[in-house]
């Protein structure tokens, strides 16, 4: 298989990026038998490993025409006279490229959350915290995995774009390790719960809704370990440090929405950006997709306490602060149900499969 790096359409990229760490890996000699919540959560993060390479049938394929079989409207071009004047050919290149687009970011980010889930395990000051969060590098690894393989089906990739970047470098920068946990477990988990779960449920290819599946049954423990931690941890702090954490929040939030615009797809398919990326941001479709991402957000930063009148006017204005009353169990409770009945799904599909086989062995042996 190739490796990714020969199917980004952008030259020169560096095969390797690094950030400076300046933090002090904790040890915990105390090896007291860990919070009840924190150890269950591990025991989970533990029965509930997957292998990507049995657990998803890779044999299926991406359509030609359009990948992952989902609608035209999710991309805002679709409503400029740029898509109306394209022929067949060049509307299912731009399809492949926007969905690879969007795979590849979900891809760096799963790398970006391996690399934050192993800064934590080595900074958090618990044990308890340690088991769990290494049960969450492995399943990050996983998620590279399973997206890698799903990439190479596209025939294009695109490295991390620069929003999403900056986002991780300051994750990775800052040497509170609160904050990783804040900008990983909250804001880009929780925006890419947002974003997996609309192609699981709007896709039509069933290679894509299973990856996306199988990944979010694992990211609600991920979340679920950011938010008993910060749970735990902010009400220690000051007022002013709690302003600051808010103060991160807010322009995180602001960064993500209003500069995830993918001009390197427009850039590459000699395209006119600025009028695609207008068209992107005026579209019905996007405008509330751009609030939905929020919806895992807002309830958990509501829940681990960072909800001064100053970040609540801040998601009013964005328009999600309705967000703040999602049952976020009920939703967690959805993503694995779903996993499950792709389970159900792949499990028939192995018995006809055994089945056939069989029977056409019985047809064989009664001609003979
Ligand atoms: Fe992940
Ligand atoms: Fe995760």
């Amino acid at each position: 298989m190739a490796s990714l790096r020969d199917l980004y359409p952008i030259p020169d990229i560096d095969p390797c990026w690094t950030v400076p760490q300046g933090f002090e890996s904790a040890f915990d000699w105390e090896y007291d038998d860990g919070r009840k919540q924190m150890m269950h959560l591990y025991q989970k993060g533990k029965d509930m490993q997957w292998d990507a390479l049995s657990r998803i049938d890779w044999d299926e394929q991406l359509g030609a025409e359009n990948p992952m079989e989902i609608p035209d409207e999710t991309q805002g071009i679709s409503y400029t006279p740029v898509w109306a004047r394209m022929d067949k050919k060049e509307q299912a290149e731009m399809r492949q490229h926007f969905q690879a687009w969007t795979t590849s970011q979900f891809m760096q980010g799963e790398q970006a959350a391996l690399i934050c889930a192993a800064k934590i395990v080595q900074q958090v000051p618990d044990l308890d915290a340690k088991f769990y969060a290494s049960t969450q590098v492995m399943d990050e690894a996983r998620h590279v995995e399973a997206y890698k393989k799903l990439l190479q089906k596209f025939g294009v990739a695109y490295p991390m774009t620069k929003p999403l970047q900056t986002l991780v470098d300051q994750a990775l920068r800052d040497s509170r390790w609160d904050m990783t946990y804040l900008a990983m477990q909250v804001v880009i988990e929780g925006l890419a719960l947002a974003a997996f779960s609309n192609i699981r449920d709007i896709a039509k290819n069933s290679l894509a809704q299973q990856v996306n599946a199988y990944v979010m049954q694992d990211e609600s423990r991920h979340v679920a370990f950011g938010r008993l931690t910060l749970k735990e941890y902010y009400p220690q702090l000051t007022q002013k440090e709690r302003d600051e954490r808010e103060e991160f929040l807010v322009e995180a939030c602001y960064h993500m929405r209003d500069r995830f615009e993918a001009r390197e797809i427009y850039e590459i398919l000699d395209l006119p950006a600025d009028e695609c990326i207008q068209a992107q941001f005026e579209s019905g479709y996007l405008q509330h997709f751009r609030s939905m991402l929020f919806q895992r957000i807002v309830p958990i930063v509501r829940d681990v306490g960072l909800w001064s009148d100053k970040i609540q006017a801040a998601y009013r204005e964005m328009g999600v602060i309705d967000f703040a009353q999602t049952d976020y169990s009920a939703l967690s409770a959805r993503d694995n149900e779903r996993a499950e009945e792709f389970d159900e799904i792949n499990k028939r599909k192995r018995q006809e499969y055994v089945e056939d086989v069989a029977a056409l062995g019985a047809k064989v042996a009664a001609a003979e």
